[in-house]
């Protein structure tokens, strides 16, 4: 006689088992990572046809996540013991952002990533985050259905762009002579009473490019459990743009990687070389971390953003597709030089 091998996701007498969302709590972080790692694998090994020895390269994305946002961390949990899903949100300000997003492979197509998606939106909704994105995959049919299903809209395409430094290919900025010089400085390095006006004249940056987007708390995170640093891009005693920069360790950078999780240049300043200027300044981070390569992820609805990297050498490692709700769902300007992916 054959013996009954319980299908996981359901019962001994093949019921569906209770499954419910609930928030993260400490002692659940190691087992979130697993569940990412694992499902994210199972994903990839089916996309690529081979299993990734670690499904993001390294980068982590749940402890410094559940510190900085623990409201807006969520687990599906079957029958009060075992935790089968999770989904990470923030808000940044006046935008949600969600993602990653998983459920283990045997537990899939039951609902519960919607109920994680559910959950998501109410944290939305709680915080007034008046616009809601996600990154996903382009290519399957179900992420983009199921976002829909909440009201997502399947926008333009997420290059995640990367280029080896070494000693040999640092650009160094061209000086002009008789011109203030644009100049670079990490956050770490200010007085902790002066990193307050620098968090505001970053605000007046990112509300410049989305009304309400707020990357204090990124920058705080960061700051706070050294995950890298920021950059600001200066000229004299004006702020023209900053850089959240992950490095590799804990950080949502992968190894080797020096990591850009957002940049931008104050809009009132966006002249593409100062773009460049502030990558150069970026690559000379990653070089003082030891890194062999720089990840700038860039929307290519900021096309002239998008146009410099691929000018600076920046090859495209993979695409993702970005999915809007809400209002000023429409919001980014071509010409505006911001680098982001939501991831
Ligand atoms: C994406 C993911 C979180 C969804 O979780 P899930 O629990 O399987 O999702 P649900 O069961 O709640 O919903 C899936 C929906 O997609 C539908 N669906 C499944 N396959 C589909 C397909 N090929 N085409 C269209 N719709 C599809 C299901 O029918 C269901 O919708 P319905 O309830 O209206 O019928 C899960 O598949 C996962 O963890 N994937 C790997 C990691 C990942 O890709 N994460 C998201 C990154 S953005």
């Amino acid at each position: 006689m054959r013996a009954t091998v319980d299908r996981a996701g359901l019962d001994p007498q093949g019921r569906l088992p209770k499954v419910q969302v609930r928030r993260v709590r400490k002692g659940d972080l190691g087992k979130v990572r697993d569940v990412l790692e694992q499902t994210f694998g199972d994903f990839l090994e089916r996309q690529l046809g081979t299993r990734p020895r670690q499904a993001f390269g390294g980068a982590q994305y749940v402890h410094h996540r559940w510190l900085m946002e623990p409201w807006g961390c969520f687990v599906a949990e079957e029958d009060g013991a075992k935790i089968v899903g999770a989904a990470l949100a923030v808000t940044l300000g006046s935008v949600g952002l969600l993602g990653p997003v998983a459920v283990l492979t045997n537990y899939q197509n039951q609902t519960i990533g919607q109920q994680l998606v559910r959950a998501a939106q109410e944290f939305f909704d709680e915080n007034r985050a008046t616009l809601h994105g996600v990154v996903t995959y382009p290519t399957s049919p179900k992420h983009l259905y199921l976002y829909h299903k909440f009201g997502y809209k399947p926008k333009s395409l997420t290059a995640i762009t990367s280029r080896a430094i070494d000693r040999g290919t640092l650009r160094s900025p061209a000086a002009k002579p008789g011109k203030l010089q644009l100049t670079t400085r990490r956050f770490s390095t200010l007085e902790e009473t002066k990193k307050k006006a620098a968090l505001a004249r970053m605000h007046r940056i990112s509300n410049a490019v989305c009304r309400g987007l707020d990357l204090a708390k990124e920058v705080e995170i960061v700051d706070g459990l050294a995950l890298g640093d920021t950059l600001l891009l200066e000229r004299g005693r004006d702020l023209l743009g900053f850089a959240i920069c992950h490095t590799p360790g804990v950080s949502e950078a992968p190894a080797g990687a020096l990591y850009v999780k957002f940049l931008a240049i104050d809009p009132a300043q966006r002249r593409p070389e100062h773009l460049v200027e502030f990558v150069a300044g970026v690559e000379a981070l990653g070089a003082e971390f030891g890194v062999q390569r720089v990840i700038l992820p860039v929307y290519s609805r900021y096309w002239v953003a998008y146009s410099m990297l691929i000018q600076c050498g920046y090859q495209i490692d993979f695409t993702m597709v970005r999915m809007q709700r809400g209002k000023q769902e429409d919001y980014e300007d071509p010409t505006h030089l911001v680098l982001d992916d939501w991831r």
